[in-house]
C-alpha cells in the first residue's frame, strides 16, 4: 500500500490485514511495552481542521512503534494562507518527513497533496467526504467484539448526509455485505453516492424502528461547520436523541459507536451502559494507526 486516501482502496482482504495486524500491536497502543520498529522515521501530522483524537492518536501510534512526529496545525498558520498550494506544500514537507497524516476542509484534498507528495500520505479527514482511519477503528472495535464483520446489521443515526465517519464506515463494511439502518433529520439524508453496493439499506421513520434487531448503531453528531444558518443547526442537533431508556428497551444487546465528538446525540447517562463502546474503541485506534503507519512504511 502506498498511501491511504480514500476507504474505497480498502479491499476485504486489506482491511482484515490491518485489523489482524493491529490485533498485535493492541497491548503497545495501551503503553504496555514498547517498539522501535520505526526508529529514524518521522511523521508529519498536518490538520489543517480541528482535531483532538485523530491526530493525538495518529502521533501516539507513530510514537509507540519508536518513530518521531512533527506537527502544523491550523491553515491560518500555514504557508496554505499565503496562497501555497497543497501540491507545493507536499513537495516541501516530502523533505522533512517519511509519511504524512493530513485533514483538511476540502473533499479531495488528501488526493491533491499526495500528487505532490512523493512519501506515502493518510487521509485523516477531507471536509465532509471521507475518514478511512475513522472506519477502520470503528471496523476494529465491530471485528473485536463479533469476530468478523460479515453480515451485521447496523443503525446510521444522526446527520448522514455531512458525516463522512459515517459514508466511510459504510463504505468500508460495504466489502462485508449486511444491512445498514438509516435515521437522519429530513434534511440531513444520506446522499444517493454514499449508497454503495453490497449493503442493504431500510430508511427509517422512529428512532425505535432504526434500533430494532440491530447489532450496533452508529450515531453522528449534526455537524455544526456546515450549517450557514445557525438556528436550522439548534433545530436539528438534537433531534435524536439515544437514552439510556430507548437503548436499553429497543437493543439491550446493541454496540453503540461514535466517532466522537457527541453533543447532545448521547447523553452522559448512557456512557456506562454496557453496549457503549466510543471511549472503549479508542485504543483500537491507535492500534489500527500502528498497522497502517507499519504497512505503510515498512512494505
Ligand atoms: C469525526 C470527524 O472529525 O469527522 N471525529 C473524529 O475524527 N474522531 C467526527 C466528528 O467530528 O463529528
Amino acid at each position: 500500500m502506498e498511501n491511504l486516501l480514500s476507504t474505497s482502496q480498502l479491499s476485504k482482504e486489506m482491511v482484515l490485514e490491518l485489523l489482524q495486524l493491529a490485533d498485535q500491536y493492541y497491548e503497545l497502543a495501551k503503553g504496555k511495552g514498547y517498539s522501535n520498529e520505526l526508529e529514524g522515521k518521522i511523521m508529519a501530522a498536518l490538520f489543517y481542521e480541528p482535531s483532538t483524537r485523530t491526530r493525538l492518536s495518529t502521533e501516539t501510534a507513530m510514537l509507540r512503534l519508536g518513530g518521531r512526529v512533527i506537527t502544523a496545525v491550523g491553515e491560518e498558520y500555514s504557508s496554505l494562507r499565503k496562497g501555497e498550494t497543497l501540491g507545493d506544500t507536499a513537495r516541501v514537507i516530502s523533505n522533512y518527513a517519511d509519511v504524512v497524516a493530513i485533514r483538511h476542509s476540502k473533499p479531495g484534498s488528501a488526493k491533491e497533496f499526495a500528487e505532490g507528495a512523493s512519501v506515502p500520505v493518510i487521509n485523516c479527514g477531507d471536509g465532509p467526504a471521507d475518514h478511512p482511519t475513522q472506519a477502520l477503528l470503528e471496523a476494529y472495535e465491530l471485528y473485536r467484539n463479533f469476530g468478523k464483520l460479515d453480515g451485521l446489521t447496523i443503525a446510521y443515526i444522526g446527520d448522514l448526509k455531512n458525516s463522512r465517519t459515517s459514508n466511510a464506515l459504510l463504505k468500508l463494511l460495504s466489502n462485508f455485505g449486511g444491512k445498514a439502518k438509516l435515521l437522519s433529520p429530513p434534511s440531513l439524508k444520506l446522499v444517493e453516492d454514499s449508497k454503495y453496493e453490497g449493503i442493504e439499506y431500510e430508511e427509517c421513520e422512529s428512532i425505535e424502528q432504526a434500533l430494532e434487531g440491530v447489532d450496533a448503531i452508529y450515531s453522528s453528531r449534526v455537524r455544526v461547520e456546515y450549517f450557514e444558518d445557525q438556528s436550522e443547526y439548534e433545530k436539528l442537533k438534537d433531534y435524536f436523541v439515544l437514552t439510556r431508556d430507548l437503548l436499553e428497551s429497543n437493543c439491550p444487546e446493541a454496540l453503540l459507536l461514535h466517532a466522537l465528538p457527541r453533543i447532545d446525540e448521547i447523553p452522559e447517562e448512557v456512557d456506562d451502559w454496557k453496549g457503549a463502546r466510543y471511549f472503549k474503541a479508542l485504543p483500537g485506534g491507535v492500534a489500527v494507526r500502528m498497522a497502517l503507519l507499519k504497512k505503510l512504511l515498512c512494505t
